[in-house]
């Protein structure tokens, strides 16, 4: 039941709209003084005010002033004498929702008070509904309202109480490490540390004795006992990040602890029981790996019970925006600046650049155009060179000096003028495959080969 407040200081006439709201079905209190009002204002919740202008002591626009400054959300109607319409303007101007002038017609205000209650439910619920926008439009620190982020969002949310172990693939700055927290975050493990290490950081024996610990003596300089990592996420989650870098050796030896929940320190003979949930993260197809003989199959199986795969940026553009805005906010907030704008022009170059850094690089971009750019409003002038004219950023006409991968190379040079196609063809495959002279059989070949996925627009053409 909705409740309103009614301030008049003539008798026959607060009689009289208190009978006639509460047949309308209102929630209704009355009184005739302002002072009244005002102690009622600030104890209880109204859903709407209708006052009289002129009341002794505290008039209907101190009323309006303090609902202004206290309750903007509650809307005030102004009932004036005939006359002083004047003031009825001021009130306006001040912020009430409206006013009648007396004498009134009671159907009238009727109407006036239905319509500023409506008001006030379709914003509130607009307010929730954003709300709810919002929060599926990220979770924890993972931005993007994209399809691939919802899903990831999904695949997050179930897994997230289980004790299974994942394996998180992508390329660099795609937010595996910002996943795995997520994951961690969402666990009945929140409590305890997650633990992060980077296999790929150390040499091969420290990174056994990082992991597993060590006892006194076992190597040169180990002067104490150690404990290793697992032992430090006892309870929590330890993330295991480029594990496809992980010597032979050190993944017989995580393989065989993630078998027996189990680990023995460097030097060690005792064993001890560990109880940590690992996620694991590459940005190698570890499949690719195994083939090579580089990783080990059935490490591969122990880690892969649930696969998440970390879409690359270009895969989920319409999450360019969103991404821009947060970290404009998240670094002009850090460095004390007013949030900067992109004009809409700016907005579309940074949509169309292939990122192949990913999040991580449009991160890097904001962060340094929020230190650096003096002028409020972000245009194209600021922008670096290799967005401007991203084609650049494929072309290779030297060798440099230490070389490059040669095949990486002329894979991402299809990617590029694939992508490149099918952004200027809109989607339309057809059209992208000519322009290509690609048979529209190949290109998509060729997409599934990059793993390219197909947008779900472009998919129901
Ligand atoms: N979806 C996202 N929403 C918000 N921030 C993100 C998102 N994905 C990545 N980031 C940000 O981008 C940066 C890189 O993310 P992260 O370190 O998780 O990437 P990664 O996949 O582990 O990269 P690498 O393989 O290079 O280690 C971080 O600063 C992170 O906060
Ligand atoms: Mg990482």
């Amino acid at each position: 039941m909705e409740k309103i407040l009614i301030v008049d200081d003539e008798k026959s006439i607060l009689e009289l709209l208190i009978v006639v709201f509460e047949k309308e079905g209102y929630a209704v209190k009355a009184t005739p003084s302002g002072t009244k009002a005002m102690e009622w204002l600030e104890k209880q919740d109204f859903d709407l005010v209708i006052t009289d202008i002129k009341l002794p002591e505290i008039s209907g626009l101190d009323i309006l002033k303090y609902l202004q400054e206290k309750r903007p959300d509650i809307p005030i109607v102004m009932i004036t004498a005939y006359g002083s319409i004047k003031q009825a303007v001021e009130a306006l101007k001040a912020g009430a929702a409206d006013y009648v002038v007396k004498p009134f017609d009671i159907e009238e205000l009727k109407i006036i008070a239905a319509q500023a209650l409506e008001k006030r439910r379709l914003r509130e619920e607009n307010i929730i509904l954003k709300r709810e926008l919002k929060e599926k439009y990220n979770l924890m620190n993972l931005i993007g309202k994209s399809r691939r982020m919802q899903e990831i969002y999904n695949l997050i949310e179930k897994i997230a109480g289980t004790e299974s172990t994942v394996l998180i693939t992508g390329e660099s700055g795609t937010g595996k490490e910002v996943a795995a927290r997520t994951i961690h975050a969402l666990s009945p493990r929140k409590d305890n540390r997650f633990v992060s290490v980077n296999c790929g950081a150390l040499p091969e024996s420290l990174l056994e004795s990082e992991l597993f610990g060590h006892v006194k003596g076992a190597f040169t300089g180990a002067a104490a006992d150690k404990k290793g990592l697992f032992e430090a996420a006892e309870q929590g989650t330890l993330f295991l990040d480029e594990i496809g870098e992980m010597s032979a050796y050190t993944q017989v030896k995580l393989l065989r602890s993630l078998q027996d929940k189990r680990i023995r320190r460097v030097g060690g003979i005792n064993e001890i029981a560990v109880d940590v949930r690992i996620i694991a993260a590459s940005n190698q197809d570890l499949k690719e790996s195994i083939k090579e003989g580089k990783f080990r199959e059935d490490l591969f199986y122990r880690l892969n019970v649930i696969s998440m795969r970390m879409p690359p940026l270009r895969e989920r553009r319409e999450d360019i925006p969103l991404l821009v805005s947060h970290f404009l906010e998240r670094h002009s907030r850090r460095m004390n600046r007013l949030k900067k704008r992109m004009t809409p022009k700016v907005m579309k170059i940074l949509e169309a650049y292939p990122w192949p850094g990913n999040v991580r690089e449009l991160e890097n971009m904001m962060e340094r155009t929020v230190a650096i750019e003096e002028r409020q409003t972000v245009t194209e002038d600021c922008l670096p060179e290799e967005l401007l004219h991203p084609q650049k950023a494929a072309e290779v006409d030297v060798l440099p000096d230490s070389g490059f991968d040669l095949k990486n190379h002329l894979n991402d040079i299809s990617i590029h003028y694939i992508e490149e196609a099918r952004r200027r063809c809109q989607g339309n495959m057809k059209k992208a495959a000519s322009l290509l002279g690609l048979s529209y059989r190949s290109l998509r070949h060729l997409i599934e080969k990059y793993n390219l996925k197909i947008p779900r627009e472009e998919a129901e053409r």
